[in-house]
């Protein structure tokens, strides 16, 4: 199970999202989000939007549905070509249900968790998906603050996935510096979201080596 660098192009210059993605091409994903306006407040971009991104992204695509009624939405994500798709626990009618039409399409499925929401009704999904993301800010906007009480839940879901013998990954996704990635990582997540902290910086590949560095640190039997 290895360190997966994934940084959200939300921080990047929409008018220009072609030259931001080839800024973080050597991370290892391009993190997506999409928000709907209902799920959460904020709106970002849809369907069209991502399936372009798809073809001119020299990255797999890692797109965080924050979206009411994934169950209707979430496979056409991985019809257009997003290599993993992650939708909310909270907005499914039936989650395992999306995650097997995302699987039909050749995605890979990621479910994930809002900081107020427990895990334990979801952990019988396990051989559904293949990672867990737990959110580490309140979803729906960049820039906020890390919630250092969210690696618990991070704990929590590396030790069901270790019992379950399964090769799932953990992410995190908000907040995620220099300064937080270590905890996380320590923590049991592999897989890092960062938007901010990466499209802050002058050089966008100098901040992905960096917070893969700290995170290799930090090694979890997986
Ligand atoms: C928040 C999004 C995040 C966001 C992270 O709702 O899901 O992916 O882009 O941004 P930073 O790294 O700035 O917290
Ligand atoms: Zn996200």
């Amino acid at each position: 199970m290895g360190i997966v660098i994934s940084p959200s192009i939300l921080a990047a210059d929409f008018a220009n999202l072609e030259r931001d993605l080839n800024r973080i091409a050597d991370a290892d994903y391009a993190h997506v989000d999409v928000m709907d306006g209902h799920f959460v407040p904020n709106l970002t971009i849809g369907l069209p939007v991502v399936a372009r991104l798809a073809q001119v992204s020299p990255l797999p695509l890692d797109v965080h549905l924050m979206i009411d009624d994934p169950d209707r939405w979430a496979p056409g994500y991985a019809e257009v070509g997003a290599n993993l798709v992650t939708f909310h626990a909270e907005a499914a009618a039936n989650p395992a249900q999306v995650a097997r039409d995302i699987r039909r399409h050749g995605a890979r499925v990621g479910i994930a968790v809002r900081p107020g929401t427990a895990l334990d009704p979801y952990l019988d999904l396990l051989p559904s998906v293949d990672m867990i993301l737990v959110m580490t800010v309140e979803p729906g906007f960049g820039g906020q603050s890390f919630i250092p009480e969210m690696m618990l839940k991070v704990r929590q879901a590396r030790a069901a996935i270790s019992r379950s013998g399964l090769d799932i990954w953990v992410e995190v996704d908000g907040g995620i510096s220099r300064s937080t990635i270590e905890q996380a990582a320590d923590a049991g997540a592999n897989v890092f979201v960062a938007g901010s902290a990466v499209y802050a910086a002058e050089v966008a590949a100098d901040e992905v080596a960096a917070l893969r560095e700290l995170a290799e640190r930090h090694p979890h039997a997986g």
